[in-house]
Order: structure tokens, then C-alpha cells, then sequence
């Protein structure tokens, strides 16, 4: 998205962009003064209002956006500009799990997002474990995240799979299935000691049998959105060339066309793992 706003050059310095910058957008619109905004976490805002989720977002020709939402990225494609955002939800779930190298991850969903989990937990130097029922997209990880291993879930056991981690659970386990059965087995896989995060959402509630945590002394966090900190980080990396972005992009549309093609691309055989639309 290119920047059409009355700031002028000279403001580049005081607004971080300037007219005819190209910009990715932080679409988490937070209120600057409820507990968590104080805080420093805008990510989880009392009264969030995310674009395209609880406000309308960007389908559409034009929209107004705070300034203070904008980031230039004139040295970035326009696909690379508009993947910031899916990869900055990864970015900031793996910060947020203070994942070191040399320890193994657990990622369960091989989606969009789970992917961008692996692609942040790799840059860390950890080592990396794909969990999926869909074998495409066990398939599309081991090709584009590169991780270390792939877990069926429907048909493996975790300690058993080779290269897993050595017979060990993992120390941290990152859910994003957005599925609630996985959200409650994943209690299951995190090592002694560990951290479990959820990255995936349900409206449901989970349970978990406290022996399976108490014992593990668990931390469980969840994940929200993402900060201007996380969308620098995916910056730098994109910049470092780290992530293909090219090849997450699977499938495109015009805007035009885009509401014929929906159907087909929430179908798993159409394969699709990020659908661009171009205006
Ligand atoms: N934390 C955030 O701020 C944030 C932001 C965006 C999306 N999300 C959530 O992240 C989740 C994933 O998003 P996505 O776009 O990648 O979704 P997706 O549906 O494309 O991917 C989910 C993946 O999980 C796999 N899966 C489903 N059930 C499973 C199971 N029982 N065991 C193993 N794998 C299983 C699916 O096969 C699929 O590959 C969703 O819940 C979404 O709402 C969170």
C-alpha cells in the first residue's frame, strides 16, 4: 500500500513516512491509555479493535489509518510489504516463548501462521519439529520452513519420530491449529520444565488433567497480535533475505475476482497457503 497523506518529506524524521512512501500497516488499533497500552503491551489492548476483524479492513480502494500504524518499507516488494503482518504474529509468539538456540520447538498447524512460527523459531537457532493431520502442508513445511522434522498427528507418536528430538519432549510447544483438541493434547508435549504457547484461537473452553501440567511445572502464555518491535523484526529478517516470501505466497486474485475464488482457496486441496489480492 502506498502512503496518499497531507505529511510532507520533511516529515519523515518526526512520522517515520513520508507521501509516496510504500507502507505496511499495524492493523491492532489500540487506545495508548488501558492497562495493557501503559504497559507496552498494544498487542492485547482492552479495547482492541483490529482491522478487518472487528472494524472493517482492507477491502477496499482507500482507507485512513493512523500514521502512528504505518511502517515504510521502501526497499521491500509490495508481497513482502503486505506479509509483514503474518509473519509478525509468529515474530511475536516466538519473543514472547524466549525460545534460545539450541532448544527443540514443537509447532503444531503447518497454516499460514504456524508457518511463520517456524520460519522466527529457525532464525533463533532452534531446532524445529512441524506437527499437522495434512500432509501437503507437513510437506510445504519441511520445503519452505525447513524444519527438522514432521510429525503426523493422526499417525505418529512425537517421541518416536526420528530427528524429533532425540526421544526428549520438546521444550517448547507452539500451538496453531485453532483447533481445541490439539490446543488440549499439546499439554501432552511440551518437556518438563517447559513452555506451551497458544498462537491459535477457539471460542471454546479447554480443559487439561492438572497432573499433565503440575508435574511439568508448565508455563502456558497466549499469544495476540503483535507490537511495532515484532514488525522491525520480521523487517530485518525479510531484509536479511531469511524468508521466501515469494514461494508463501500460493495463490492470487484480482480484487475483482477475489469473491468468486474464496470458496475454492478455504478448501484444503486447493493448497493455498497465503492468497494475495492486487488492486
Ligand atoms: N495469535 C494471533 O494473534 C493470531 C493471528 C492470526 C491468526 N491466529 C490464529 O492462528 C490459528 C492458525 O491460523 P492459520 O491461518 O494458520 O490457520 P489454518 O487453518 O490455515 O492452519 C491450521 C493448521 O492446523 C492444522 N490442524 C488442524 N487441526 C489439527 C490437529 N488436531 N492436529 C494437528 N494439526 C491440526 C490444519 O491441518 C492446518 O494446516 C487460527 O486459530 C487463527 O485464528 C492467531
Amino acid at each position: 500500500m502506498s502512503l496518499r497523506a497531507s505529511s510532507k518529506r520533511s516529515d519523515r524524521t518526526k512520522r517515520g513516512v513520508a507521501v509516496g512512501d510504500r507502507v505496511s500497516v499495524i492493523p491492532y488499533m489500540h487506545c495508548g491509555t488501558c492497562i495493557a497500552c501503559r504497559g507496552g503491551k498494544t498487542n492485547c489492548c482492552t479495547d482492541m479493535k483490529v482491522l478487518g476483524v472487528h472494524i472493517d479492513g482492507g477491502m477496499r480502494e482507500r482507507m485512513a489509518v493512523p500514521v502512528s500504524h504505518l511502517i515504510a518499507a521502501n526497499d521491500l516488494t509490495l508481497d513482502q510489504t503486505a506479509a509483514l503482518e503474518p509473519f509478525a504474529i509468529g515474530a511475536h509468539a516466538v519473543r514472547r516463548s524466549g525460545l534460545a538456540a539450541g532448544e527443540t520447538a514443537l509447532v503444531i498447524g503447518g497454516g499460514p501462521i504456524g508457518l511463520g512460527v517456524m520460519a522466527f523459531a529457525k532464525s533463533r537457532g532452534a531446532r524445529v519439529v512441524a506437527m499437522d493431520v495434512n500432509e501437503d502442508r507437513l510437506a510445504f513445511c519441511r520445503a519452505w520452513a525447513g524444519v527438522d522434522a514432521t510429525v503426523n498427528a493422526l499417525r505418529d507418536q512425537l517421541a518416536a519420530v526420528p530427528g524429533a528430538n532425540g526421544g526428549e519432549l520438546p521444550t517448547v510447544v507452539f500451538d496453531a491449529t485453532g483447533n481445541a483438541q490439539s490446543m488440549a493434547a499439546a499439554f501432552g508435549y511440551a518437556a518438563h520444565g517447559g513452555r506451551l504457547i497458544y498462537v491459535g484461537l477457539v471460542s471454546a473452553d479447554i480443559a487439561f488433567h492438572d497432573p499433565e501440567f503440575h508435574k511439568r511445572e508448565l508455563t502456558l502464555m497466549a499469544s495476540r497480535n503483535a507490537t511495532r518491535e515484532d514488525f522491525e523484526r520480521v523487517l530485518e529478517v525479510i531484509r536479511a533475505g531469511t524468508i521466501d516470501v515469494n514461494r508463501y505466497i500460493t495463490h492470487r486474485s484480482s480484487l475483482d475476482d477475489m469473491i468468486g475464488q474464496f470458496e475454492e482457496w478455504l478448501k484444503p486441496e486447493s493448497k493455498v497457503i497465503k492468497a494475495m489480492v492486487e488492486l
